[in-house]
């Protein structure tokens, strides 16, 4: 079993991302820890308990996070996440309450019990694991891998004109992270930027196929070149809650003109963390800028060493179709279980 530490900010595509380990059965699911993010940090516990409940994962601990960034006031966006975070999914309330342990002494017990092996994965700010590292700087040596989902080098920011969202809420968090790697036997973390993540694109095609793959009654889904009209009809709860949930993220994207898509950054970097070798990277040492003017959470790659030793591999190039075809395989067990 392949022991991963979840720390997200839930969040719709968090929400894919939680439940497409769930579903992995070479997965042990150590635990799920709260940041604050797309939603306030109770909001954000509230969903994963939901949706940990949901899959009868009820046993697996949620760890909380701080209410606020290390230095910035907290910014959150319901716009791009619905005023719950999970979109038009109304997922039943929890009936189970987060851990007495933070997240970050969540992450600095999880890696102790499993030196070497534990693999992280953020999808959220990066707040709770800069604590972490702040109680136990010994933290990132221990870990078997990182993954990051953050950061926007060669295209343009979805927060700022240069910033990602993820960065963007916690600066000073993600500076802190990507300094304490790639010294010491700190194994570089991959980062799935917005210069891929983007790439993944969900259209309603591949609703339509979850549910199909399922054995649910089939999502009843318009012309993609029709207005945004996608309906969940279907049976299995699991899938309603999923196509409520995306239906309100193809909407966002949609409202922005980036066509009837969703982009599912945080899945993608779910399945990396578990198969790194589905992408290609390229080494970097990464700064975070914290004082631009203009420019305060854009992530700068050095790809050349020219300031220092490499403290990332940032992921370039993926098979979309794989990803979709492997997202869809496995979220459809999950919800025929
Ligand atoms: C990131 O921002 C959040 O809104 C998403 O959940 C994802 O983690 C993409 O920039
Ligand atoms: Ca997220």
């Amino acid at each position: 079993m392949i022991p991963v530490f979840f720390d997200c900010d839930t969040g719709i595509d968090d929400s894919v991302a939680l439940l497409y380990l769930l579903a992995r059965r070479d997965v042990d699911l150590v635990a799920v820890a709260s940041t604050a993010g797309n939603v306030p940090v109770d909001v954000v516990t509230a969903n994963n308990l939901a949706w940990l409940e949901v899959c009868g994962r009820g046993d697996i601990p949620v760890h909380v996070g701080a209410p606020t960034p290390l230095v910035a006031d907290l910014m959150t966006t319901e716009d791009t996440h619905g005023p719950l975070g999970v979109g038009y999914a109304e997922l039943p309330t929890a009936t189970g309450s987060a851990a007495p342990t933070d997240a970050a002494d969540a992450w600095i017990e999880a890696a102790a019990a499993r030196p070497g092996e534990l693999i992280g994965l953020v999808t959220g700010p990066l707040t709770s694991l800069a604590t972490a590292i702040r109680r136990d700087p010994a933290l990132p040596t221990r870990l078997a891998r990182l993954v990051i989902m953050g950061g926007a080098f060669h295209v343009h920011g979805n927060t700022t004109p240069v910033a990602e969202w993820n960065v963007a809420v916690d600066p000073e968090a993600a500076a802190e992270v990507f300094a304490a790697f790639g010294r010491d036997g700190a194994a570089p973390p991959i980062v799935c930027s917005l210069d891929l993540t983007e790439s993944v694109a969900m259209t309603p095609d591949h609703l339509v196929r979850l549910a199909a793959a399922a054995g649910s009654t089939p999502v009843e889904c318009p012309d993609p070149s029709d207005e945004p009209g996608l309906r969940s009809v279907a049976d299995n709860v699991l899938i309603r809650h999923l196509v409520d949930a995306l239906r309100f993220y193809l909407e966002f994207h949609h409202a922005h003109d980036e066509g009837y898509i969703a982009h599912l950054h945080d899945p993608f970097a779910a399945m990396v963390a578990l198969a790194p070798d589905i992408v290609e990277t390229v080494p970097a040492r990464v700064a975070v800028e914290l004082a631009g003017e203009h420019t305060r959470g854009m992530t700068v790659a050095d790809e050349r060493s020219m300031t220092g030793e490499p403290n990332a591999r940032i992921a370039t190039t993926t098979d979309v179709d794989a990803v979709f075809d492997d997202l869809i395989e496995t979220l459809s067990a999950l919800a025929r279980s």
